[in-house]
């Protein structure tokens, strides 16, 4: 009925362009990683997947507490623990030349550390771990941090390549096949395959050759996911 008004009245359909192209893109993005994080977690849930959920870069924590959400709402038979990666009060900084770009600047992306751990106050399988990766995942005793359990998804939102690699070779040890890898701006850096997130999972790959991965999903603007299909 409204398919054949719109298809006759050109007035609906602006009416339809117009809702859609307010929506600011961020919101439009934010929605789809809400949607991939939910997908992921019904999958993994799906697959009998045991393990935990990674997020490095989660600023305020929305997404993070998107993936709290999710696998709270489908009553999940597994227990999860969530951690959450992030520097915080300092935001971004470059530790490779080659990471540099216009929009993920130095110094950008501040959050509140305290108020982010506030937020997921009641939540007692949340752990956040404040700092930049290069320094929090490399230390010997961070890998004390997961135990003995494994990866069963990773979302990997920190836009620039080499925190995005270090994060990937953190979590290789307790990666299995059905980990779902999550990468966010994965276009970035004018679509060049070797830098940001697009060239942390090619550089992981080359550097790994055991370890391969298949395409899962696309979601928001530019964000793509894969799941491991060999370890
Ligand atoms: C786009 S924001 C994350 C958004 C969040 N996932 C969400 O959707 O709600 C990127 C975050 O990555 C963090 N980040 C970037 N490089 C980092 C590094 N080397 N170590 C720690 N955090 C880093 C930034 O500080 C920022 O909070």
């Amino acid at each position: 009925m409204l398919f054949e008004l719109a298809k006759k009245f050109a007035f609906i359909q602006n009416i339809v362009v117009n809702l859609q192209t307010s929506l600011h893109p961020s919101i439009m993005h934010n929605l789809g990683k809400i949607e991939v994080i939910k997908k992921a977690m019904w999958h993994s849930e799906l697959e009998g997947l045991t393990g935990d959920y990674f997020e490095f870069g989660i600023y305020e924590g929305t997404s993070l507490y998107a993936a709290v959400k999710a696998h709270k709402k489908i009553k999940s038979s597994f227990k999860r623990n969530f951690y959450g990666f992030d520097s915080f009060d300092d935001g971004f900084k470059y530790f490779d030349e080659r990471d540099k770009h216009p929009y993920f600047k130095e110094g950008d992306f501040v959050s509140s550390y305290e108020k982010t751990k506030k937020r997921f106050a009641a939540f007692p399988n949340v752990k956040l771990i404040k700092g930049y990766f290069e320094e929090t995942t490399t230390a010997p005793e961070a890998k004390n941090i997961y135990g003995n359990n494994k990866c069963a998804i990773v979302f990997i939102d920190c836009d620039l390549m080499h925190p995005s690699i270090v994060a990937l070779e953190y979590v290789k040890p307790i990666l299995q096949a059905g980990s779902i890898i999550i990468l966010d701006d994965y276009f970035a850096y004018k679509g060049d395959e070797n830098l940001g997130t697009a060239g942390a999972l090619r550089t992981f790959l080359q550097t790994n050759p055991t370890i391969s991965v298949r395409e899962f999903s696309d979601y928001g603007y530019g964000g793509k996911s894969f799941v491991v299909t060999k370890v």
